[in-house]
């Protein structure tokens, strides 16, 4: 149960109510929803389960893990890659992370304060404009999410936050099931609907499928060896599968509700779902200031958000500090300290992306775009793709089928999956959508 709170405290977080409203907004909408949920079927489920695999195996942070389990099996130490590609991808991830943390923090404080009760949509969306038009605002937005996160890792008191999770993670839960229900009020919850679940495949393309790979693996927190420090936690005893399914579930089920709620609210206010990063933020507060009881859902709504989004940040900060801890003789604190203002300053260049520095960097996307981009196309499906290859064609095939314990056929389908149809799946999504 600990160890379930603890991954699904790092899996559910922006990714899920930012994030996933938003990509699926901005791709055309049910395609890229089935597509989603496909890759985190078919892809996410074994790649959780090998990192757990890896994880469990090593019972070290997942650098040193790699290296030793190639040392042991013969392989080459080029495996170790896998471990430090996870750092740089938390790494990289934080930067931006963070700044969306501060925009729900923002939100919390703009609740309190009634800043969205009875406003219409021109007023909603001019507030969240005027945050992001703010260089100063978002920076000390961001500056504060970047504090709580290293408060709460310099202290080491991560162990402490799954009692937190275990109540948090439930109401942020009903509140979801409520909003849904506001949906249903607006007399544009069918629209949503059809929106969400009928596909239109005509918006598929490569770059939409790898794009929905990406969201899976950001969702799951995979492909950035997080997953597999967590998995040097598990007891023998765990039912890997029974347990991954369990969080991919959970977290499932959060993106779903997130865009059920979001979508009616976004057809019946006339707004566009492909309106970007601000699609929550444009949307949300106008179903809080609206309803009767807004104002306390909403904060609570924000209060939740922000804790979800903590746990996941935390969870994207360890691995960079016990790099650090791990490379010089630096004790925890000042591990973190030098960790979080290394991410904090990338933050910056990641904040100015939505004011005084939005032009293109490189591929013609700003500092913002790249940073998601090169993290959620590129290094997650790819150390994602090493770990499920190494689990899969580098550990012992009999020692892996005794811990999964699944009798023959289930035996014969992991084989199947994990070695054939998730990996050529990766690198059919990625090649395609590059091309
Ligand atoms: N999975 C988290 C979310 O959906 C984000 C995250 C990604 C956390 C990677 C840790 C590692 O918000």
């Amino acid at each position: 149960m600990t160890f379930i709170l603890a991954a699904a405290g790092s899996a559910v977080g922006l990714g899920n109510i930012w994030r996933f409203s938003y990509m699926v907004g901005e791709s055309g909408g049910a395609a890229f929803v089935l597509v989603y949920l496909a890759c985190v079927a078919l892809v996410g489920l074994p790649v959780l389960v090998s990192e757990w695999l890896i994880g469990r195996r090593g019972q070290k942070n997942p650098i040193n893990t790699m290296a030793e389990l190639a040392r042991k099996g013969g392989h080459s130490q080029a495996w170790t890659l896998i471990g430090i590609s996870g750092v740089v991808a938390a790494f990289l991830i934080l930067s931006f992370y963070s700044v969306i943390g501060g925009w729900s923090l923002s939100y919390t404080l703009g609740s309190v304060t009634g800043a969205f009760s009875g406003k219409d949509a021109d007023a909603i969306g001019g507030l969240f404009n005027g945050l992001l038009a703010s260089p100063g605002k978002l920076l000390l937005w961001h500056t504060a999410f970047m504090l709580l996160v290293v408060f709460i890792v310099a202290r080491g008191v991560t162990k402490g936050l799954e009692g937190a999770v275990r109540t948090m993670m439930p109401a942020l839960f009903i509140l979801m099931v409520v909003l849904v229900i506001y949906g249903m009020t607006t007399g544009h919850f069918g629209e949503a609907m059809s929106f969400m679940f009928n596909p239109d495949w005509s918006a598929l393309s490569g770059g939409v499928v790898l794009a929905a790979m990406g969201q899976a693996f950001f969702t799951l927190s995979l492909g950035m060896g997080i997953m597999m420090a967590y998995g040097s936690y598990l007891g023998e005893d765990v039912d890997l599968i029974s347990t991954a399914r369990t969080v991919i579930i959970l977290d499932t089920l959060v993106a779903i509700l997130a865009g059920m709620a979001i979508f009616p609210i976004v057809f019946a206010n006339g707004l566009s779902p492909g309106e970007g990063p601000g699609l929550i933020f444009v949307t949300l507060p106008l179903a809080f200031g609206n309803m009767t009881g807004g104002t306390i859902l909403g904060l609570m709504f924000f209060v939740l958000l922000t804790f979800a989004a903590l746990t996941s940040a935390i969870s994207l900060l360890e691995p960079v500090v016990e790099f650090v801890e791990e490379r010089t003789p630096l004790t925890r604190v000042p591990a973190t300290l030098i960790a979080a203002v290394a991410v904090w300053a990338l933050g910056i260049a990641a904040l100015m992306s939505f004011n005084v520095w939005d032009a293109p960097v490189a591929f013609g996307l700003n500092v913002f775009d790249l940073l998601d981009t090169f993290t959620s196309k590129f290094l997650l499906p790819l150390t994602g793709l090493g770990a499920i290859v190494f689990a899969a064609w580098c550990l012992d095939r009999e020692s892996v089928h005794r811990e999964l314990s699944l009798g023959a056929t289930g035996n014969a389908l992991w084989h199947a999956t994990s070695r054939y149809i998730a990996p050529i799946g990766v690198i059919f999504v990625f090649v395609g959508g590059l091309l």
